[in-house]
């Protein structure tokens, strides 16, 4: 899961309703008490069926709110003052009813009552029945409350609780995640009719059928540099390498395995986006020979001819249409600033980011990195250990305060 200052000493209000999902928001939570939010719980009665507020009171480090008129405590107009202090809100589940409460303009309850006078980003997960999600008064419920600013977290197809299959399912963790960052953003539309593409991970180039040329790249940098896009307002699309990390949601993603096939991806969806973002590790080598048998294993040394792929970034600079922008990554461990500069260059690139994995904090697989971003017209910025997603959110307030 992405770790992110973005969170931190951020109010958040969690809303949970009655839904089986119920149980998933204590995950939630966990995640931003994790990223040092503040958060506080609201729960309808029917919530307090499937989910005890005890373990979101432990989790969340605070009191549960749950009712409009508490009997025993004096809470006043406590409805109007969570709505005031949340910086973002998330419902979820958000149950088929509270969906049309939202819509109606309801407020017969404590959590109806708040989102009656909320007034930060709110993200709207919601969780029930295939034959509920289908419901056409449902749809122009979410069509119309997403018209009012509602970002709506979609819920996912899959095995649901009561034996069906399909869509219904809450959207997982990572999702809502993606959301409330994008909630949460201080600059939610500054890409918001830009299109961004984005390559992540790492591509692997077949030795014979089943060994692999590939590198370390996790996909991490990637990921986060689509997350950072989509929290911005740009349509994003996502091209990677083989990877184990959970695809984001609502945004276009295609697979890829080789340089090649990366290569043949590009260059289609490159012409239409005003951002490339070449986040990806690409190999520069692929075995020349043919590959269709396993190689044999034999005494004698085993000599494997590599012929260089095509290096896509400096197609993209030989190719770029006037307002695109282009934003090249190196891993370098030998002078990497200097061979950032060069590259930036040769490659005709607006910025580079360079980091040399050498670094403790930077490179593969890690959560966090380190690096140098070098514009072309001569900024510079050092940028110290940091999660891939804050580095992710100054790259592209980089690339925007420099751009002429
Ligand atoms: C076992 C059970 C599971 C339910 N699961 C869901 C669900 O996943 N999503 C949903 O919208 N409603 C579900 N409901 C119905 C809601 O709990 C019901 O509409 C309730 O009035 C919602 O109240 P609330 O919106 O105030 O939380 C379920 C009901 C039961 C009895």
């Amino acid at each position: 899961m992405f770790p992110t200052e973005r969170f931190r000493n951020k109010h958040i209000l969690v809303g949970i309703t009655g839904g089986i999902a119920a149980y998933k928001a204590a995950e939630l939570v966990r995640y931003l008490i994790q990223q040092e939010a503040e958060v506080r719980v609201v729960m309808t009665s029917a919530a307090g069926k499937f989910i005890s507020p005890l373990t979101m009171e432990t989790l969340s480090q605070h009191a549960v709110a749950t009712d409009l008129f508490p009997e025993n405590a004096f809470s006043g107009t406590h409805h109007i003052n969570l709505a005031d202090w949340a910086d973002a809100a998330i419902i979820a589940p958000a149950s088929y009813d509270v969906i049309g409460k939202l819509y109606s303009g309801i407020a017969d309850d404590l959590l109806t009552t708040i989102w009656a006078a909320i007034h930060c980003p709110t993200v709207i997960a919601p969780a029930m029945n295939v034959n509920m999600w289908n419901n056409p008064i449902l749809q122009r419920n979410i069509d119309e409350l997403s018209k009012l600013g509602y970002l709506f977290c979609p819920p996912e197809e899959g095995f649901l609780a009561e034996g069906y299959s399909g869509k219904g399912r809450l959207a997982p963790l990572e999702h809502l995640i993606q959301y409330l960052y994008r909630a949460v953003h201080p600059a939610p539309s500054s890409l918001s009719i830009k299109k961004v593409l984005v390559t992540a991970g790492k591509t692997e180039e077949p030795i014979d059928p089943v060994r692999v040329i590939s590198n370390r790249s996790s996909g991490k940098m990637g990921l986060a540099m689509a997350w950072e896009a989509f929290a911005r307002g740009a349509s994003v699309k996502l091209i990677h390498g083989p990877m184990v990390l959970p695809h984001p949601v609502d945004m276009e993603i295609v697979e890829i395995a080789t340089a090649e096939e990366m290569y043949q991806v590009v260059k289609k969806l490159y012409p239409e986006c005003d951002i490339f973002a070449s986040s990806a590790a690409v190999a520069d080598y692929t075995p020349a020979g043919p590959v269709s048998r396993k190689i044999k294993k034999k005494e004698a040394d085993l000599t494997l001819e590599l012929s260089p792929t095509v290096d896509i970034l400096k197609d993209c600079g030989e190719n770029r249409t006037s307002g695109q922008q282009l934003i090249g990554f190196a891993v370098e461990t030998d002078s990497p600033e200097e061979t950032g500069a060069q590259k930036l260059n040769e490659k005709n690139l607006d910025m580079i980011v360079v980091n040399n994995p050498r670094e403790k904090g930077a490179g593969f697989d890690i959560d966090t990195n380190i690096v140098t971003l070098m514009h072309r017209n001569g900024a510079r910025e050092k940028i110290s250990v940091l999660p891939k997603l804050d580095v992710a959110f100054r790259i592209f307030d980089f690339l925007l305060k420099n751009q002429s």
